[in-house]
């Protein structure tokens, strides 16, 4: 097992390994004071492993409850936040307790947003079980459910108080949502880190899975320590997600995040190749990559759509939207654009 400290507005440690599972009730007892525990998951992921996640924090003395919602994107929203806040208002959970994220990226935000919330703050903690969620969205502390407007658009910075890999969970995973997971592994490595580029190149979908979770979370947590806020260079970590935001909700969500991402990185670079920004074989790498692990590139939603939906995302300020470009691999920068000129951009890159 690796542990990964974290130390921003909380600090926390973030343990990757196999089996973590089966000893999540002594890991989650060692940093929670309260014995009441609400269980967060939803329709695809209790059914495998709620029994196993029960069993652990009762044998450790904890009294639980669940809180089991429909999988996917739409129930992020404010109908399912209420009801759980009302959960948990029902269940009696007080101050010293615990809600534990069993599940993707959908169950972590919606879980941390109400545990930002609830009482003014009970402490939680993400067990993710997907690719997606490990690397990326149980790190971190953003919270968030979507608003008819658009993705992520009401939330919270929050951080959790311990989060649990437990690399096993993979193995159930659908091929499909494993290489969802893969865009946002690849991402890290058109960001930061020319080695681990290389190392996907090498073994695509078969890579070292407890060496890359941990070498992503690495970016991640340097990211988030240096801009908890998200008003600095923690904006690197939205490369291909302008984009990958408007596909979604152009998509009502049928497109999965990582896919939507994936096209967004894609576009964007080649966007970054024709206005000069980075070389042509750049793109061209990027796009082997992506293709190599089975991931789309392009999309057949309008530009007029995509630049609609673009303008509403959170990376808009005033009149300019800033951007994740690449450079070259491993390495990024920040573009700050007049709104007014994000349709040619975009359209650069289709
Ligand atoms: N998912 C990007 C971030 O946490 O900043």
């Amino acid at each position: 097992m690796r542990t990964i400290t974290v130390n921003a507005s909380k600090e926390y440690s973030v343990k990757i390994g196999n089996g973590l599972l089966s000893i999540m009730g002594e890991q989650i007892a060692a940093v929670v004071p309260g014995r009441t525990a609400a269980v967060i998951s939803d329709s695809n992921v209790w059914p495998i492993y709620g029994e196993k996640a029960m069993k652990s924090l009762e044998n450790t003395g904890f009294s639980v409850c669940s809180f089991v919602f429909k999988a996917g994107e739409s129930s992020k929203n404010g109908e399912t936040y209420l009801r759980l806040l009302n959960f948990l208002a029902e269940n009696h959970l007080t101050r010293s307790d615990c809600l534990i994220a069993l599940g993707g990226g959908v169950v972590g935000d919606l879980t941390g947003f109400a545990a930002s919330t609830y009482l003014r703050g009970i402490s939680y903690i993400q067990v993710p079980m997907t690719l997606l969620a490990m690397v990326d969205s149980a790190v971190g502390g953003k919270t968030s459910i979507d608003l008819p407007a658009g993705k992520n658009l009401a939330g919270a910075f929050y951080q959790p108080s311990l989060v649990l890999c437990d690399t096993d969970v993979l193995d159930t995973l659908p091929d499909a949502v494993f290489i969802d997971g893969c865009a946002e592994v690849i991402k890290y490595g058109i960001l930061y880190d020319r080695e681990l580029f290389a190392h996907l190149e090498t073994h695509g979908p078969g890579f070292c899975r407890e060496m890359v979770i941990s070498q992503c979370i690495e970016w991640k947590k340097n990211a988030v320590m240096q801009d908890e806020f998200d008003i600095g260079i923690r904006r690197m970590l939205n490369l291909g997600h302008t984009i990958g935001h408007s596909i979604e909700k152009a998509t009502n969500y049928t497109i999965s995040h990582g896919a939507a991402v994936a096209i967004g990185i894609s576009m964007i670079s080649r966007s970054a190749a024709s206005t000069g920004i980075c070389q042509a074989d750049i793109c061209q790498q990027i796009d082997a990559l992506l293709k190599q692990f089975g991931l789309p590139v392009s999309t057949n939603i309008s530009l007029d759509i995509l630049v609609q939906y673009a303008l509403a995302d959170k990376k808009r300020s005033g009149d300019t939207i800033t951007l994740v470009v690449p450079a070259t691999i491993g390495c990024c920068k920040l573009l700050n654009l007049p709104i007014s000129g994000l349709k040619n951009f975009v359209k650069a890159g289709m």
